[in-house]
This record gives structure tokens, sequence and C-alpha cells, in this order.
């Protein structure tokens, strides 16, 4: 996902009682009872989504979630090595922690893609952690923390061959009406810049009746919003016996009743097909927005890249997506600055921009990343180059959005209000094409659904104000806020 800067931390604001697996701990004993933990996560909605099942497997076993690391017996950071950057800001935090934490009561441990990139050689780096396990081996997780809860100081789990999905019952999902579900896992691609087939493992995705069944129940849980997760979503494959299609499968969530939104994400291009596009025009309760990664407009460089598509291949999926009746918004990730590319490739970039009129992009600058097709390149653009394209691109990209965005004005959306802002007394929505609305309202209004007018608008947000107030009998309006099921 182009969300891959975001850091979030996952403990907060649930208690165990929360947690549905009824009532006492399932696997508390002595070793674990009373202790709490931490987990802070790095990176993209995956990881965001492996964080919630880790929290829930270590509910299930009796810790409790506390909001910092000072207060926890057990922290877990679940890592990104997307870029250099992030990979690195881990063991800034475990030095963090080794001054904080000298007398080592505290176990440690590294989860997700550092953990399988750079596996037992944490435990070198950093003596004060015990645990270092990747994201394809977390089914193993509760025989890992047995391990831990011993005594044993160096745990692991960082085998990658795996046909496993994480699947668990026990999921402290951080946002009580969004859910994300995972339908696939891995990557089969080799994006010379990539890191991800070697920290997430080959791919493998889960059968359409289990991810049905998982809609049901989280619908029976009061879930309204469903975001499908996978590295590339669209490569999904049924080994049910019904051998859905991706755009079958879609369809059949939107008609799951109770659900009134699906995203998707990461969509590749290479395996974008216009029934995807078909199935988002039939219903409605598919979100009108579609994320489809571009990286380069320069079809050299996506062919260094190993993208699998040329720019006129990809403006052809993106044509198929205009010619729908719903206007469908479009966000890509964009990386400058590859190996060998020139200023023409670049300017091949900025006029994709212009070609497509995206309504968000995220755009990174190329950083190597070990074992890729991209590390046995030469890394030719100077950083500050780099630095100044991307500044070139996301100031022209910030026009393009503020047009798109203000040519909105007037119209109403209805929008999943999703948090308040009490300083400006605003209620925080989404609309279904994931534009950010901000309008006057309350706290009590979250998670519910509301029609909002557009009267203003930013490069990033829209600005409006609610178009289904009622007036009550005392003359005043009222928010008639809408059962959210
Ligand atoms: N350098 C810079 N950006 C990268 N991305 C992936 N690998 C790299 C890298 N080595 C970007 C891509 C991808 C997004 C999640 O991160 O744009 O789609």
């Amino acid at each position: 996902m182009g969300s891959d800067l975001v850091q979030i931390n996952t403990s907060p604001n649930v208690q165990p009682e929360e947690v549905r697996v009824g009532g006492e701990p399932l696997f508390s004993d002595d070793a674990v009872r009373g202790k709490t933990f931490y987990i802070e996560t790095f990176g993209c909605a995956m990881n965001v989504h492996d964080s919630e099942k880790v929290a829930g497997t270590l509910m299930s076993r009796g810790y409790r979630p506390v909001e910092t690391h000072q207060e926890a017996d057990l922290i877990f950071y679940n890592t990104c090595s997307i870029r250099e950057k992030a990979a690195e800001k881990v063991f800034s935090r475990l030095g963090v922690l080794k001054k904080a934490h000298r007398n080592g009561s505290k176990i440690i441990g590294v989860l997700g893609c550092v953990a399988q990139q750079e596996g037992e050689e944490i435990f070198e780096r950093a003596p004060q952690v015990s645990l270092v396990c990747g994201s394809a081996s977390y089914t193993r997780l509760p025989d890992l923390l047995e391990q831990v809860e011993a005594g044993n100081r160096r745990v692991t789990g960082l085998e990658l061959d795996t046909e496993d999905c994480f699947e668990t019952e026990f999921t402290r999902r951080d946002n009580p009406f969004r859910a994300y579900m995972t339908i696939i896992e891995g990557c089969d691609q080799r994006c010379a810049f990539c890191v991800v087939p070697m920290t997430r493992g080959p791919e493998r995705s889960r059968p359409s009746e289990r991810i049905l069944a998982d809609c049901r129940r989280l619908v029976d849980e009061g879930y309204t919003e469903i975001q499908l997760l996978g590295q590339i979503v669209n490569a999904w494959q049924d080994s049910s016996p019904e051998r859905l299609s991706f755009a079958e499968l879609l369809a059949r969530i939107a008609e799951t009743r109770g659900v009134r939104r699906v995203r998707f994400a990461t969509s590749h291009p290479r395996y974008f097909t216009p029934d995807i596009v078909e199935a988002i025009e039939s219903h409605p309760a598919l979100c009108d927005q579609i994320h489809l990664p571009v990286q380069s407009g320069s079809t050299d460089v996506l062919a260094r890249m190993l993208r699998g598509y040329s720019r006129e291949q990809y403006l052809e999926k993106i044509d198929c997506i205009r010619r729908s009746r719903r206007a469908i918004s479009i966000s890509t990730d964009i990386i400058v600055g590859f190996c060998g590319e020139t200023r023409q490739d670049f300017e091949q970039t900025m006029t994709l921009l212009d070609a497509v009129e995206y309504d968000q992009i995220f755009s990174f600058k190329y950083s190597v990343r070990p074992n890729t097709a991209g590390a046995g390149y030469e890394d030719s653009v100077p950083e500050d180059e780099k630095g100044r394209w991307l500044a070139e691109l996301q100031e022209h990209q910030r026009q393009i959005q503020l047009r798109r965005n203000q040519a909105l004005l007037g119209q109403e959306f209805e929008v999943l209000v999703d948090s308040y802002q009490p300083r400006l007394g605003q209620a925080v929505g989404r609309t279904t094409s994931n534009r950010v609305l901000n309008f006057p309202g309350a706290a009590e209004w979250i998670g519910h659904y509301m029609k909002v007018r557009v009267t203003g608008a930013g490069p990033n947000s829209l600005v409006g104000v609610r178009a289904d107030q009622n007036t009550g009998a005392d003359g005043f309006t009222h928010p008639r806020i809408s059962n959210p099921a």
C-alpha cells in the first residue's frame, strides 16, 4: 500500500474484555498472569492488521495491552523494511529501550519485515531482543511465545517458504466499524526495487469460503466497512470449489447483508481486469476508489523495474476505469530516481500525472534494498537530485488535487465519520472515494454514516456541512444519525 509511512501504536484504548474470545483468557497460566504488552507498528496496512492479530493472540494468552513501553512486560516492534529509513527506525527504538530498561526484565521482540530480513543478526546488534519473527511464521506465534515465556532468550520464527496464511480467531481490531481483512499474503513478483517477496514469502490466497464466513462474522460484530488486504490483492485466487474470480469475490462480499463499504488494496496493474470495474459499477457497496501503483511514467524505467507493463498498457487500464459510469477515484505509488532514470524519464512521470489526474499519490525516493535486482544496478541518481524531483512531482500533484477537489464544491457525499477533533469541533469523515471531509460535528457521530455538502476544498481534504439534518418540533436542528447497520 502507499500508506507505508504510517506509524501506529496498536496497544491503546482497548480493554482486555473487548477481545471477543469470551471472558477469561484461554491459556493464562502463572507465567503470564497479569503481564502486559505494548506493540508499535511501522509500515503498511498489512502490518497494522498483523499487529491486530498478534495483539489478539497475546490477549488470548492472558496478556493485557498498555499504552507505553515503560509499563509493558513484553514489547514488540512490528517492522517495515520497504526503504532503508524505515528499516533503521527499529534499531533506533531498540537503542532507546536499551537505555530505558537496563535491568533486562522485559521481553523484547522484533516482528515483521526487518525481522525476516536481518534474522539472527538482530540478536548481535541488539542483544536485549529475545524474539525475532517474520510474518510468514506468525502461525507459530503461540509456540514461540511459549518458548519466550519459558525463559528462552533467542527464539526465532524465520522460515519463509510457507503455504499458510496467518489465520487466527483472536484479532484485536483497533477500529470498531472498519475491519481489515487479509485475503492474500506474500508476493511472487520480482519488481527490481522491492524487498517484499524476500520478507513476506510466496503468494498464498485464503479460500473464498473462509473470507465470506469472516465477512458475515464481522457484520455480526458491528463492522460496516471491510478493507480487503493483500500485497497484490487482485492476484488472489480461489482454492474453494466455487473458484470465484477476484471480481466475483468483490461482488459476493458487497452482497453480504450489512456490508456498507468494501475497499481493497493494493492492486497490481498487471492483474487489473475490466471485470473489477464492472463489479464496482454494479455494486454500490464497492467503493469508487482504486489504488493502482504505476511506479514510473517511463516505459524504459518500468522495464528496468520489471513491472511487466508499459506506460501505454497502464494508461489502457486507466481508460477502462475512466469509462466507468461511476466516477472512480484513482491513487498511485511513484518512485523517483530509480537506477538509470534520466530527466527525460522523470518528465514522463510528470506528464503521466496530467494524463491520469490522480486523486492522491504516494511518492518516494528510490532506496536500494538488499537482495533485489536493483541492488545489482548502479544507484545512479544523486540523492539531492532525487529530492528535487520528488518535490517537483509533489507540487505538480498538489495543483491537480486542488483542481479536482474544487470541482466538488456544492456536491453532497455520504461519509463514514472516522474521528472527531474537539479543538475544532469538527467531525472527520471519509467519502466512498476515500476523500477526507471535515464538518462541524460531535464525538458521538463517530462510526455513523452522514450526508455532507462540500463547501470548501484544499489539495488534501474537503470541508462541508451536514446535508441531512432534521428540524425538530422545538425549532432546533437535530442531527439525524443514521443507524450504521
Ligand atoms: N525505494 C523506494 N520506494 C519503494 N517502494 C517499494 N520499494 C521501494 C524502494 N526500494 C514504494 C513503491 C511501493 C510502495 C509501497 O513503496 O512505490 O508501491
